[in-house]
């Protein structure tokens, strides 16, 4: 059985070695000035309550205090007197009697603050919110404040979580493997299980950190496996160890479980039979896991079952789940990544189409979930037309933390940077200053359930993700859940000191590749609104080229449609038009060449190869020019990252060295690639200052970069 001893062993265990996987929780020590500083100011501690949270603050805050400030630091569990005083009005006296009550209560279940108190000579630092999982919450901020060096004198922190359900989804299969996971096997051993792996519990004290507060087990391609009770007693063992994390599991259903597992002919949700079946299924799953969070639901996309087999809709197909998971304060996500391919279909415009007509048709406990932008995790695309487009439905982003289309665990990219361009547009929906984050954290539309998913990166791979600076954004979508307003920099700030280093410099250097990382990969792989022109089926490396795959809307040439006129996806009214599905002045904005932000002109319009650009050169060359200059970018930064070999550890600074080698194979591999291939079509010559390529197209061609 697993205890908090071996959970301390396993830290202490790990904590000499720089493998990575003690991500952003290092707690390594502080430098002496400082560490002695703190520990005068937490002479004593205490931590009222005896929840299975509050043994894991305990557990956390005597990890943590012994590795910042290299001393054991005693933690009072009976009384609550001390110099850091961490409960709630219910577990501890001394915070009952403060004037907190209204404070906390505004601040919800999972708001805390983080405050300095003083009554005479002594000064208290109190860490209260109502529940103890707020409280835990509050004590990884806490410690967070100690890990980048900041002040724990005069501090007056109150925070609440900006949107409701903070949710990692795990494209995860019964056999281990993950879909588009490029850091090892599935966390969870369904052949062990219900035997619990203790890593499990430090993938719900990282969520934690971060304010994630679920996970979804399984792949949104789903096994209806995944329903049947054998399954269930293994979900409630992992629901187990996350509880006390305040980590919410739910689950992927396919929808033709009731046939596949249940035994009935139909799954037509219209279908008495079929709604009591997902019932029983719904109560079941509830007795074993109380705090359930719900389902996730792909239907009728790719293959996967779902309502329309039925002639039923998507708000019927929907609302049958929620009716079952309602009476246990369930909710459905229910996905719009939907896009049946008819004759001459815009795959950008599907998903308003399919599910626009329905606002106002979904139960209140279920929530669209809506991919950041209309085609699929590309390295760039502008916002999803459907944020602003349902002010009568609750519609959470999904956002892709794994890099299916961003070089895998191989390449550094940041992708705060991209996630804040994406909270910030501006949907016009209610007039100026409707920005995606008004639409989605209820501000805009005032609907109460709000939420967002992350496609997790994480895998068995020791170090999490692959990729030490992955691990990054992990960390960061757990940040921006909670906050949609952080900026990438202080993001990137915080991780990199709690990961990596405090020294200046380096510091300025690591945060110089981070917050430039985006930019960067989008010049060499897909600039000026470029969009899926990645190898077919594993989508890794350049293949512009590519026209094999079955449905033509897979096929990069759909995207790219180079001819010997110009290049890029016409969208606007004598194309596809689906830029009408923006609102004025958006969509008036993005149809005029002129108007249109460069980094989306070949999104929306086909441009002719001599376009002038507003830098005065051709399309064709500014084209050229930025494949060159995501290319010296990574050049660059291989410099910076070696001229950092005495400030990180030999194991990271290599592991790290080795993956910056193959990102710069790759983006040389993607200019040429796309260069060469384009043009046969420009018939232009490259430009001054872009390298002549070092293979021939019919070479790019042949070899495949993914294994
Ligand atoms: C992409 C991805 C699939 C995934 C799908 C989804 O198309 O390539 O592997 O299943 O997205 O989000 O459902």
């Amino acid at each position: 059985m697993f205890t908090l001893l071996s959970c301390l062993l396993l830290s202490i265990t790990t904590a000499n070695a720089d493998d990575g996987y003690r991500l952003w929780l290092r707690y390594g020590p502080l430098p002496k000035s400082v560490s002695d500083r703190y520990a005068k100011q937490l002479s004593s501690i205490a931590v009222a309550g005896n929840s299975q949270t509050c043994d894991a603050i305990r557990l956390e805050l005597t990890n943590g205090l012994n590795g910042l400030l290299g001393r054991n630091t005693p933690i009072n569990t009976q009384g609550d007197k001390g110099s850091l005083v961490i409960g709630t009005p219910s577990s501890s006296a001394f915070i009952a009697r403060l004037p907190l009550s209204r404070e906390l209560s505004e601040l919800g279940p999972e708001g805390y603050v983080v405050r300095s108190i003083k009554s005479g000579k002594y000064s208290t630092v109190v860490i209260a919110s109502q529940s103890d999982i707020g409280a835990l919450y509050g004590t990884f901020h806490f410690l967070r404040l100690m890990q980048t060096l900041q002040s724990i004198e005069n501090i007056n922190i109150s925070e609440k979580p900006r949107l409701r359900l903070r949710v990692l989804d795990h494209w995860d299969n019964l056999d281990g493997s993950v879909e588009r996971g490029y850091a090892g096997h599935s966390l969870w051993d369904w052949s062990a299980l219900p035997n619990i792996d203790p890593r499990l519990r430090d993938y719900a004290r990282a969520n934690a950190s971060i304010g994630i507060n679920g996970s979804v087990l399984n792949n949104v391609n789903a096994n209806a496996l995944m329903l049947t009770n054998e399954y269930l007693q293994k979900v409630a063992a992992i629901a187990g160890v996350f509880r006390a994390y305040g980590l919410h599991v739910y689950l992927s259903a396919r929808f033709s479980a009731p046939i596949d597992i249940g035994g009935l002919k139909t799954a037509d949700p219209l279908d008495p039979e079929v709604q009591r079946w997902w019932k029983i299924k719904a109560d079941e799953i509830y007795k074993l896991i109380p705090d359930f969070g719900g389902f996730v639901v792909k239907a009728n996309s790719e293959g996967q079952p779902g309502p329309r087999t039925y002639n039923r809709t998507h708000a019927d197909g929907a609302n049958m789940l929620a009716a079952a998971v309602a009476p246990h304060n369930g909710v459905i996500m229910w996905r719009a990544f939907v896009y049946d391919m008819k004759p001459g279909y815009d795959r950008a415009g599907a998903a308003y189409e399919n599910l626009q007509p329905f606002d106002g048709k979904f139960a209140p406990n279920v929530l669209l979930q809506v991919k950041n932008g209309p085609i699929d995790f590309q390295p760039r695309e502008p916002f999803h037309p459907l944020f602003g487009a349902m002010p009568r439905t609750n519609v959470m982003p999904e956002f892709q933390i794994t890099q299916e289309y961003m070089g895998f665990s191989n390449h550094l990219v940041f992708l705060a940077p991209m996630w804040r361009e994406f909270f910030t547009a501006d949907t016009y929906a209610r007039g100026r200053g409707s920005t995606v984050t008004k639409v989605v954290d209820g501000s805009l539309y005032k609907q109460r359930l709000t939420g967002i998913a992350g496609v997790a990166n994480t895998g068995s791979d020791r170090n999490w993700t692959g990729h030490h600076f992955l691990q990054a954004n992990w960390f960061a979508f757990g940040r921006l859940a909670w906050n949609p307003d952080l900026t990438s920099t202080t993001i990137a700030r915080d991780w990199i000191k709690m990961t990596f280093t405090d020294d200046p410099t380096s510091l300025e250097i690591i945060m110089r590749i981070m917050l430039e990382s985006h930019e960067a990969v989008v010049d060499y792989m897909t600039p000026l609104g470029l969009h899926h022109i990645m190898w077919g089926g594993h989508h890794y490396g350049p293949a512009p080229w590519w026209d094999k795959e079955r449905r033509d809307d897979q096929n990069p040439v759909y995207y790219h449609r180079a001819d010997a006129k110009g290049i890029g996806f016409d969208r606007t009214a004598t194309g596809s038009n689906t830029i009408s599905q923006y609102h004025e002045p958006v969509s008036r904005l993005f149809s005029n060449l002129k108007t249109c932000p460069e980094e989306f002109l070949l999104w929306f319009h086909h441009v002719p190869w001599d376009y002038r650009m507003k830098s005065g050169k051709t399309l064709w060359d500014e084209l050229a020019l930025y494949y060159q200059r995501g290319v010296d970018w990574v050049r660059l930064i291989r410099k910076k990252w070696d001229s950092l070999t005495n400030v990180i550890d030999p194991e990271r600074h290599e592991a790290v060295s080795r993956k910056l080698e193959i990102q710069e194979r790759d983006a040389v591999w993607w200019r040429d690639a796309c260069l060469l291939y384009f043009q046969g079509f420009s018939k232009r010559p490259l430009p001054a200052g872009v390298e002549k390529p070092a293979h021939t197209l019919e070479e790019y061609k042949a070899k495949s970069l993914a294994w």
